[in-house]
């Protein structure tokens, strides 16, 4: 009970400060919220979407899963990117992955890991498509780190072929998805390069 009545009372402490800086800043955010970004992250408690790059509430629209996946079938995250190009109208849609993800990890090595086995057996598709490439790496953190990055541009593909982000460009929505990866040992972000803003656009990712 103590460790849940601490974080209350940082609770109470951050909304002080918060309203120190602009009195009104709750009561305006409170009215509406307008996110130029969608996140689409992993769940790794070291990878916090607003907090990594700075921005306040209101800025970030934010999906997390492990490995940051977008799954064709997933109603979870699809409802999120709908909501977000069809309501709040992002202009932005970021896939973020970041290395030594545990995800990727657990997808790499031949172990049973339960339930979640079903989830990584996405990634082992994404191993499966570059396995030349990625078992011509010798270093296993270094295979790792490049299967995180593929696994990006994957997931930016995913999100590009949603009807939901195909449907938007069709009416001329501008609407831009791009693959990022984060390097939890310095806090840095990186750009994949991978930026997509209609259908008909391809890129090459050569590593
Ligand atoms: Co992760």
């Amino acid at each position: 009970m103590r460790v849940l009545k601490k974080i209350f009372k940082q609770n109470r402490m951050w909304a002080e400060r918060v309203k120190t800086t602009d009195p009104n800043f709750f009561r305006d955010l409170s009215r509406q919220q307008n996110p130029e970004y969608l996140w689409i992250g992993c769940s790794d408690s070291r990878v916090p979407a607003n907090q990594i790059v700075d921005m306040p509430p209101g800025q970030i629209f934010v999906h997390r899963n492990i490995a940051n996946l977008v799954v064709h079938t997933d109603l979870n995250c699809l409802s999120v990117i709908q909501f977000a190009v069809d309501v709040l109208k992002v202009k932005h849609i970021i896939v973020c992955g970041h290395y030594g993800c545990g995800g990727i990890q657990a997808a790499m090595d031949n172990r049973e890991h339960g339930l979640i086995d079903n989830w990584l057996r996405h990634i082992k598709d994404v191993y499966r498509f570059h396995q030349t490439k990625i078992d011509a790496i010798q270093n296993e953190i270094e295979k790792i780190n490049l299967l995180c990055e593929l696994n990006v541009v994957e997931q930016v593909t995913n999100v590009c072929q949603t009807t939901i982000v195909q449907r938007a460009w069709k009416a001329g929505q501008e609407l831009a998805v791009h693959g990022w990866i984060y390097n939890i040992e310095d806090g840095i972000l990186k750009d994949l390069n991978v930026r997509i803003t209609s259908p008909t656009k391809t890129f090459n990712f050569d590593k």
